[in-house]
């Protein structure tokens, strides 16, 4: 019996002496004074050592044990919660952890990339070409000869240095490129910027984005691209869009059109946005105009195509309710942090 309190006084003084915060040595210790082959277990079976008129006695000195070994398990975990699990004293890893910033797309991106998913679709393959690009490939060989009337339908910026250079005003230089490989059939969609010399406003910048497309083959008809673009804005704004096609003029297309859909601010009622009239304007288009089949070597009797050529920023201005073109091009993140990389 002696033996046991003098046991149970050093467990005590034990007990008392840790100090060490660390989890693993609370699990430790709980192992070893609670557990199912602890201390205070062991002290349990020597209850049947004790002569009957102590076990009273020595029950009670035990039970006082066992709380108190108990009570400074408790605490000590508490202690450890209040302070985190770490093992390490002083650090919370409870707290969450420092987010790694996702970027997010463009919206300018975010619509390239769907409009060219869609044509991808229809076996449209990306091709892409100088943004300074020579007079040949940007009005030229698009049936726009030196002092034609319609150069002045765009506005350029042409390089100081090189009267023969300017920034392409359109990306149909891709196209031009691409015909004069002499690879046929073509099916190709051209994203990229382009740059025209207009004042800039929330309306209108000095560059923008475009998509053209271009498909050159024997027998391709006016009913191939009205399909093609009719399959396009179904994917684009759904299956109850309408789409009328009112007469044009490209130099470079013959006949050309423009294609207009129902608007998909007031669903063709009208409102300010289609300025009343239920319709938006959202590509120009065309059967590729003979000149510029034979300006790139390819024989205007034997192959037909058709082109179209469509901006990006309204579509997008529209899709996301962006109501100042500027906002595309300053970089502010507050702005751009609002537009998710799902595509
Ligand atoms: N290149 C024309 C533009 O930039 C768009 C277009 C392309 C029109 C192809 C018809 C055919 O305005």
């Amino acid at each position: 019996m002696d033996q046991l309190l003098e046991k149970i006084e050093q467990y005590k003084q034990e007990i008392a002496a840790i100090g060490n915060q660390a989890s693993e040595t609370l699990e430790a210790y709980r192992i070893k004074f609670l557990g199912t082959k602890g201390i205070v277990k062991n002290l349990m079976t020597e209850m049947k050592n004790v002569p009957s008129e102590k076990k009273k006695e020595f029950g009670q000195l035990l039970n006082e044990f066992k709380q108190y070994a108990e009570s400074r398990y408790e605490n000590w975990k508490l202690e450890l919660e209040s302070n985190g699990t770490s093992n390490e004293p002083g650090i919370d890893s409870t707290l969450p952890g420092d987010p790694i910033p996702v970027g997010s797309r463009h919206p300018i991106s975010l619509m390239r990339n769907q409009i060219i998913s869609i044509f991808q679709r229809l076996g449209f393959s990306v091709s892409e070409g100088p943004e300074i690009e020579d007079d040949f490939h940007n009005f030229t060989a698009l049936n726009l000869p030196e002092h034609h009337p319609a150069r002045d339908m765009q506005d350029t910026f042409y390089i100081q240095q090189n009267p023969d250079w300017l920034l392409r005003t359109h990306t149909s230089n891709i196209q031009i490129r691409e015909m004069e490989k002499g690879q046929l059939p073509l099916r190709i969609i051209c994203p990229g910027r382009v740059y025209r010399n207009e004042t800039i406003s929330a309306r209108s910048h000095c560059f923008f984005h475009q998509v053209e497309g271009l498909y050159i083959d024997e027998n391709v008809s006016f009913a191939d691209l009205k399909q093609t673009l009719y399959y396009f804005v179904q994917e684009m704004y759904g299956k109850d869009v309408k789409v009328r096609f009112r007469p044009s003029y490209f130099p470079f297309t013959e006949p050309s059109a423009e294609m207009d859909i129902s608007c998909q601010i007031c669903g063709g009622s009208g409102c300010s946005i289609c300025k009343r009239t239920g319709w938006l304007e959202i590509l120009g288009c065309g059967m590729v105009h003979p000149n510029v089949l034979t300006n790139c070597g390819i024989d205007p009797n034997k192959y037909t195509g058709f082109a179209f050529g469509m901006g990006i920023e309204r579509p997008a201005l529209l899709k996301y309710g962006i109501t100042d073109i500027r906002l595309f091009s300053e970089n502010d993140v507050r702005f751009l942090r609002q537009f998710t990389s799902a595509t």
